[in-house]
């Protein structure tokens, strides 16, 4: 057994943290978990009073390569002790370039391309926004419903769902525009209809760029209808249109491709990175065809930390370790093994009316009716709350929070994946009855 539970959490040392928290840090930060952490490896937590719980959550997928890899703590020890800073602008250092040319030699499609780093996965997206107008000239932007591309004041625009992430926060940015996602479960449409919608909404010939998600994150894990993708590569290039594949959450061999845009069979022009880029430090990129990229000249785009060495270092660590472990492997091994467990409970639990996803990339959505296809929010929440009771801690999704998504450390041992989803199904079962 991998989880051993001492005290109810949060214990006693994790609740005078707490108490402080309440006094001390902004209501804001209101973390899922009622625990402080003490360490963690791979796919297991220890919190301050001995509880040790499965994370399938990877601090919201950022920990592909599993808590405080060996080889990632090893390089980033050693860089941290090298040199922490000079700001790429000021002095270059070779583990941005090692990676850039990583990145891109992993990149599918037959185009030329280049990369450039960030610090979060905001600012990747803001700066594929920047240079998409940069390379066309035109400013509009089109976004999906669902979408989740970050909470800067750009990406707040860009992200669709209003509460918690813009409720009071406006006034937003113009000239973005969203269309309705073909999704197969809720919103089936056809693709000439929506070519239609989307001429009708903006006239096409001042877009700058579609920025579409290959498999939602936030918004429930969410795969558009098939041919989707090429149907929105087409578009692009009738229109002069640049096409932003936002990989942020998909990326990086979570769907057992390194880039989850090589399942379609097309090239977009743009593709951001972040979250398990660095198994957590910030670092975020963009890779791209080159003259897209190029198109920003000496110095357009940039900041401070971007691409910090520290983070660079761990980044190279990260795609070691996808090779080393063969990764992208085990994403198809567990995202099967998850698969048929979801299917087996979908058999068992009218609660779940989806199960979907791509690779290690795996979703259900609950709904209260399978007709209606009522979400079943709040049944969704008591889940991950039983969940966390009993050790495993999970992440919720979707518009209507309705989603269960597994965001789980590639390297997690079969034995604790087992357990995880023993342990899921028996909240489903308390939660169904
Ligand atoms: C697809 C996608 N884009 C962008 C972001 C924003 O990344 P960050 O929170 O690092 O700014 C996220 C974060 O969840 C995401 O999932």
């Amino acid at each position: 057994m991998a989880m051993k539970t001492k005290t109810e959490a949060p214990g006693p040392k994790s609740k005078a943290w707490f108490e402080k928290k309440e006094k001390y840090v902004a209501q804001a930060v209101s973390p899922l978990a009622p625990f402080i952490i003490a360490d963690a490896r791979g796919a297991l937590i220890r919190d301050l009073d001995g509880n040790e719980y499965i994370d399938l959550t990877g601090g919201w997928g950022c920990l592909n390569v599993g808590h405080a890899h060996p080889h990632v703590v090893k390089n980033i020890q050693a860089q941290a002790a090298r040199f922490l800073h000079t700001d790429c602008s000021v002095v270059m250092y070779d583990s941005y370039i090692r990676l850039a040319e990583r990145l891109v030699k992993l990149a599918p499609g037959p185009s030329p391309k280049k990369a450039i780093f960030f610090n979060s996965g905001a600012e990747a997206v803001e700066n594929a926004v920047k240079i998409s107008r940069a390379y066309t000239k035109k400013k509009a932007i089109i976004v999906f419903e669902g979408a989740f591309h970050g909470r800067t004041l750009l990406t707040m625009t860009m992200t669709h769902k209003a509460k918690p992430y813009k409720e009071g926060f406006a006034p937003f940015v113009s000239d973005v525009y969203r269309m309705p996602l073909p999704n197969p479960y809720r919103n089936p449409m056809s693709f000439k209809l929506w070519e239609k919608q989307f001429t009708t909404l903006v006239n096409p010939d001042e877009v700058a760029c579609i920025v579409w998600e290959p498999i939602q994150g936030e918004g429930g894990f969410v795969i558009a209808q098939e041919g989707f993708p090429s149907f929105l590569r087409e578009l692009t290039h009738k229109y002069g249109i640049v096409l932003v594949a936002d990989e942020i959450q998909t990326g990086i061999g979570r769907t057992g491709k390194f880039y989850a845009y090589d399942h379609f069979g097309i090239e977009p022009d743009l593709i951001t990175l972040g979250k398990s880029i660095a198994s957590g430090l910030p670092l975020s990129g963009v890779v791209g065809i080159q003259k897209v990229v190029d198109a920003v000249g000496d110095s357009g785009i940039g900041g401070t930390y971007v691409g910090n060495p520290v983070a660079t270092e761990a980044a190279n660590a990260v795609l070691d370790v996808i090779e080393d472990e063969n990764l992208l492997e085990k994403a198809e091994k567990h995202g099967k093994y998850m698969r048929d467990r979801f299917l087996k409970m979908q058999d068992k639990f009218t609660l779940i009316g989806d199960v979907r996803g791509i690779g290690a990339m795996i979703a259900i959505e609950l709904v209260k009716d399978r007709v209606s296809l009522e979400p079943a929010t709040e049944e969704t929440a008591q889940i991950v709350k039983e969940c966390l009771k009993q050790g495993v801690i999970i992440a919720k999704a979707g518009l209507y929070g309705n989603v269960i998504r597994m965001l789980i450390p590639l390297v997690i041992s079969d034995a604790e994946l087992r357990e995880g989803f023993d342990t899921i199904e028996s909240a489903i079962a308390k939660v169904s009855k």
